[in-house]
């Protein structure tokens, strides 16, 4: 009973607009906790849509693989709502290469073909699986993982995210798409020279 009267009062007293959501304003300053809000009069029932994942994403790529982001800034709508969504399109032979979204976990569910997808944990046990349509597989936040076209067919997924801003780091772009020297990524990484430069070459790193 007190709980129902102190939601009662608290429900009253809130201003009507308090917080349902905060479509970004893409005009206006960023913060790591997100865009700030368009004014409500100016929001419509389209910015709550977003209709690009009903693309097939571009696979024409060394990866043979496209991911097309439902993302702030290009989805407003997720500001501040701690989710959002990607497609994935696996061309046969396409691979997401190993890579990590610190801000947020990952759930992915396979709407064409088979996807062979796994994550190494922080005690860098590996935990892989292949997947077929209908699968879903949830990927712990900042963990590294990777996505594989596990069929002959092209493999579509659809992905959801924990934040509005998952953010992406792909380990082979961390390594080999900068000017890091060659010297100190053997250092670093324990590789050989010519493997570092190979996909330094590949990449569109230097040094
Ligand atoms: C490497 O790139 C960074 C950032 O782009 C730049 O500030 C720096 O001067 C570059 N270093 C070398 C050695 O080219």
């Amino acid at each position: 009973m007190l709980s129902l009267l102190l939601l009662l009062s608290i429900s009253l007293t809130s201003p009507s607009s308090a917080a349902d959501f905060c479509v970004g304003d893409p005009t206006g300053p960023t913060s790591p906790a997100g865009s700030s809000c368009r004014k409500e009069s100016t929001v419509a029932s389209s910015d709550f849509v977003f209709s690009g994942l009903s693309v097939p994403g571009n696979t024409d790529n060394i990866i043979k693989a496209a991911v097309t982001p439902a993302f702030e800034p290009l989805f407003p709508a997720v500001n501040g709502l701690g989710i959002s969504a990607a497609r994935l399109d696996l061309a046969p032979g396409g691979v997401i290469p190993l890579h990590t979204h610190p801000a947020a976990s990952e759930i992915l569910f396979v709407t064409r073909g088979r996807i062979r997808a796994g994550f190494i944990s922080s005690a860098n046990t590996p935990y892989d699986a292949t997947l077929k349509k209908g699968d879903v597989m949830v990927f712990p936040q900042g963990l590294l993982h990777y996505q594989v076209n596990a069929g002959g067919v092209p493999a579509v997924a659809i992905v959801s995210f924990s934040s509005p801003s998952p953010g992406l780091q792909i380990t082979d772009f961390v390594l080999f798409a900068n000017n890091i020297s060659t010297a100190l990524l053997q250092k670093v990484s324990f590789l050989d020279a010519a493997q570092i430069k190979k996909l330094k070459g590949v990449l569109g790193g230097t040094g």
